[in-house]
């Protein structure tokens, strides 16, 4: 078995697509028949909703307390599987504080079983707090979307500021290998200009498939399914169906991806 890789999707800025990106690439990922461990980390539950989840009796809050030895886990679809958040978490970070050896709770509790997956996606709440910090100390890699605005770049040294930190001190492995540009629409010359300042901050970091707007996509959490499920033909579909190929190109060595056909 290869060893699994952990990402964190994360970036302070609300709104900006990260639970949008964690449903879609791991139906996508698992539709492609890898095995995805999706982590709800938000007090929000945003992902828990999206899907289609909305009675949890164990969550990621109990597991982080230490209520319960194991991380819960629930089976999706196939290859799919989902660590429910609850909004109890919006007191752990302050509850967690005083423990000793605090960021690394997340990490702790995520090692036993990440093996059992190709790939576990953790989906950050909008701040760079302590659940972050945990996210950071147990991820291999960060990928942050950005809104294709123009206050996108705004903010963003310093969730570059805390990566660095947990590097130096917590988690020496982790490192920033993507960028996903969403809600971009194509049509405003604008966004234009903002892909490229966002390239010239992170070069090939880029993804080349942007996400674009869709209405699609903001409808499917409501009815808790994945785009894939909830419209296949739409826009959103593609785009993270494109994502998905991608993110596979930059991570698995025989995949490739096919630039032409991302329009
Ligand atoms: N490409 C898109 N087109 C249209 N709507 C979108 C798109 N991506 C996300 N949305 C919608 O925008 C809102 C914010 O998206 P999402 O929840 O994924 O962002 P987030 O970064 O996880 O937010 P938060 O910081 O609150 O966790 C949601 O209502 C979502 O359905
Ligand atoms: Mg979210």
């Amino acid at each position: 078995m290869t060893m699994s890789v952990t990402i964190a999707i994360s970036n302070h800025k609300g709104g900006v697509g990260k639970t949008t990106t964690v449903v879609n690439l791991a139906a996508g990922l698992a539709k492609l028949g890898r095995k995805v461990l999706a982590v709800d980390l938000d007090p929000q539950a945003n992902l828990t909703f999206s899907f289609g989840v909305s009675k949890v009796e164990e969550s990621i809050y109990d597991a982080l307390k230490g209520k319960i030895e194991t991380l819960p886990v629930l089976n999706i679809q196939e290859n799919l599987y989902l660590v429910p958040s609850s909004l109890d978490l919006a007191g752990a970070e302050m509850e967690l504080n005083a423990e000793a050896g605090r960021e690394y709770i997340l990490k702790e509790i995520l090692d036993p079983i990440k093996d059992s997956y190709d790939y576990v996606l953790i989906d950050c709440p909008p701040s760079l707090g302590l659940l972050t910090i945990n996210a950071f100390t147990a991820a291999d890699e960060v990928i942050i979307p950005i809104q294709s605005h123009f206050l996108a770049i705004k903010g963003l040294t310093k969730i570059l500021e805390v990566i660095n930190k947990v590097r130096r001190r917590l988690n020496p492995n982790v490192q920033i290998t993507g960028v996903i540009i969403t809600l971009y629409d194509r049509r405003k010359i604008l966004h234009r200009d903002i892909e490229d300042t966002i390239k010239t901050y992170f070069q090939d970091k880029v993804y080349h498939t942007k996400i674009r707007e869709n209405i699609s996509l903001a409808e499917a959490p409501a009815k808790g399914a994945d785009i894939f499920s909830y419209s296949s033909g739409s826009k959103g579909a593609k785009d993270y169906y494109n994502l998905t190929l991608e993110f596979l190109a930059r991570h698995e060595k025989d995949i490739e991806f096919d630039f032409e056909h991302n329009d």
